[in-house]
């Protein structure tokens, strides 16, 4: 493990054991993804909701909230990246939540599931752009966006370092950057029972959806060992406020499935 500039765990170097043929930590993680989100790309939004109650949304709002940041500065944040955009979700609510003053562009190295966040931009009367690209060759030019916005992407990417990077280069000064993904309880009965779901659950939903009950166990897979859902914590200067959501109201144990992690000022 690399410490970073303020002592913080840079992302883990160490590799743990892999089962799952989705999930790799060399050469073939990249192809590996973009296979499997190919494959699921039609089903997509729809095991979303299955999968987390629908509780992905709230999430999705409350990140895209973070992106908007203070009423003040709202105006200023108008040229918006959805990196990893999926099916568009959170492009289209950034478009909405900015009451349309936000140009956004989504960007994914996976064609199908481009496909459908084009499909889903009739639905939404969206102007939203979905562009194909790599995270870690970003197709922009320095400074480019006021706001990137990252939902379950950072950890399926070969190289998450060098992805923030690239996401801090096309930030405008002063940009501010949230990344969300999946969190891990502290508490470690809550890990047990959280693995234990997962570990449960996702064979099921990947069996019932797609006959491949791999399909979405390399979710509690990629969640590594010591590693807290925190992606970025001590990668970059100026990250380490992080927000862990709820699942249920009060129950402190069960503080757990995801993470908000803004790093805002970038430069
Ligand atoms: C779990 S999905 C998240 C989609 C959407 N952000 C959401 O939250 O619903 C992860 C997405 O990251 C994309 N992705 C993974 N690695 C990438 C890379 N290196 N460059 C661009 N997109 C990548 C995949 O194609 C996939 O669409």
């Amino acid at each position: 493990m690399k410490t970073g500039p303020r002592g913080g765990a840079l992302v883990s170097t160490t590799v743990p054991p892999v089962t799952n043929k989705y999930l790799s930590y060399d050469e073939e993680r990249a192809p590996k993804v973009r296979e499997m989100f190919s494959r699921l790309a039609w089903r997509y939004d729809l095991v979303n909701d299955v999968m987390s109650f629908g509780m992905h949304r709230a999430w999705k709002r409350r990140t895209v909230r973070l992106g908007l940041a203070k009423a003040a500065e709202r105006a200023a944040r108008r040229r918006w990246l959805d990196l990893c955009c999926g099916t568009g979700d959170m492009a289209f609510l950034a478009e909405r939540f900015s009451g349309g003053a936000a140009r956004v562009v989504g960007c994914d190295f996976t064609l199908p599931m481009l496909a459908v966040a084009r499909k889903r931009r009739g639905e939404e009367e969206s102007v939203s752009e979905f562009v194909q690209g790599d995270a870690l060759r970003l197709p922009f030019a320095d400074g480019a966006f006021d706001v990137v916005t990252v939902g379950y992407g950072l950890r399926n990417i070969a190289d998450p370092a060098a992805a923030l990077a690239e996401m801090r280069r096309v930030l405008a000064p002063g940009g501010r950057c949230v990344i969300l993904d999946f969190g891990k309880p502290r508490n470690p009965v809550a890990s047990a029972l959280y693995n234990g779901f997962l570990r449960t659950m996702m064979p099921f939903v990947g069996w019932l959806f797609h006959r491949d009950p791999e399909t979405y166990l390399y979710i509690p897979e990629s969640l590594a060992p010591g590693d807290d859902g925190d992606q970025c914590r001590g990668t970059e200067p100026g990250i380490g406020k992080r927000e862990t959501g709820n699942v249920g109201r009060g129950a402190q144990p069960f503080r757990f499935p995801f993470s908000v992690s803004p790093f805002p000022n970038a430069r």
